[in-house]
């Protein structure tokens, strides 16, 4: 098998997603806008986000890989219909995106952030800690994400909940499903961390309504897309001390203007898009498994259902 990628990234080396190919095929091709000799030839196309001239020219593609575990940075309306599209699951991602939440979210159990505003104004006080089984962490989303985040938290011994757009059975994790069930959920919640996919359905549910439902002094972490959160809402929030305190890892517009309000604020904490980061040399596994498959003509690994958007 000789497949023919061509690769379109703002974000991901070439060189290192060529090199880390490599590693799974003896022989292939792989060229970038501007190079590719034959545009029929090519079988796959492995992109964070769709070239200029768009996907057309490729006319025989079997498969488009997404380089991110999200795809909402794909137009569906540029993407060719009959071509299916895969969103990537890498354990490098996974591993990072845990680490981030868990981080996040002992901050604020162990209450680092009222310790990090005391400390600017040299002032020693005695915040007694809790035990985990007392902090309840909500997740918007139970996905290859979301799950993992849960399993991980849940082992440190916080009380779990968790929403889905289709009900889940989870170990000692208490599951919800419809807007009726995100409101409960939230109202029982410390710390609600986002980590859905950016939908139609998803984009700015984090907003006013939501917020209503929140158990005062909640902390909000967003690991999802920036798009979930409307900002003003978030602000308002937090002057009403609805929310106490929020971790922001990506923002409307990235990056956040200079200007923005969340910089410097004293109850947002603002990280550059951080939170999980996938690595050639782990994910190109994936996609050489998908390149496999799409080659075969078989159904792809976590391919995309576009009428649902994830
Ligand atoms: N900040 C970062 O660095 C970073 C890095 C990677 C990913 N992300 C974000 O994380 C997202 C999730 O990734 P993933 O791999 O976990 O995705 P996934 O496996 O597709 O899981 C998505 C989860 O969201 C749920 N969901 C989708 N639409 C919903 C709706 N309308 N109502 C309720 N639940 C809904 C799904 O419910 P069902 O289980 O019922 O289908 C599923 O549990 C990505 O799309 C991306 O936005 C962020």
């Amino acid at each position: 098998m000789k497949p023919n990628i061509f690769f379109n990234s703002n974000l991901d080396s070439p060189e290192e997603w060529r090199a880390a190919l490599a590693m799974h095929f003896g022989d292939f091709k792989f060229s970038m806008a501007g190079d590719t000799e034959n545009p029929e030839n090519v079988d796959i196309a492995l992109v964070w986000t769709i070239p200029d001239g768009g996907l057309e020219r490729f006319i025989n593609l079997r498969a488009i890989l997404s380089l991110g575990a999200g795809v909402n940075q794909l137009d569906p309306t540029r993407l060719p219909a009959h071509v299916p599209l895969a969103r990537l699951v890498d354990p490098s991602l996974t591993r990072t995106m845990v680490d981030y939440a868990k981080t996040a979210v002992y901050r604020y159990h162990r209450r680092f952030h009222e310790f990090e505003r005391l400390s600017r104004h040299s002032e020693w006080k005695f915040i007694p800690p809790t035990l985990t089984r007392d902090t309840s962490v909500a997740l918007l989303g139970l996905g290859e994400l979301g799950r993992e985040i849960a399993g991980a938290l849940r082992h440190e011994g916080f009380k779990v909940l968790g929403w889905s757009r289709t009900p889940k059975q989870l170990n000692n994790i208490q599951t919800f499903t419809g807007r009726d069930g995100l409101a409960s959920m939230v109202a029982e919640s410390d710390i609600i961390i986002n980590v859905l996919p950016l939908t139609d359905d998803t984009r700015h549910i984090l907003r006013r309504e939501l917020f209503s439902h929140c158990r005062r002094g909640a902390c909000l972490i967003n690991m999802g897309r920036g798009l979930h959160l409307v900002e003003a809402d978030l602000l308002e929030a937090i002057d009403d001390r609805i929310i106490a305190d929020a971790t922001l890892d990506v923002g409307t517009v990235e990056p956040i203007p200079p200007a923005h309000p969340f910089w410097n604020h004293p109850h947002i904490l603002v990280t550059p898009h951080v939170a999980g980061l996938s690595m050639p040399e782990t994910a190109s596994k994936a996609i050489a498994e998908n390149i496999r498959k799409a080659m075969a003509g078989e159904r792809l690994l976590h391919q995309v259902d576009l009428g649902r958007g994830y």
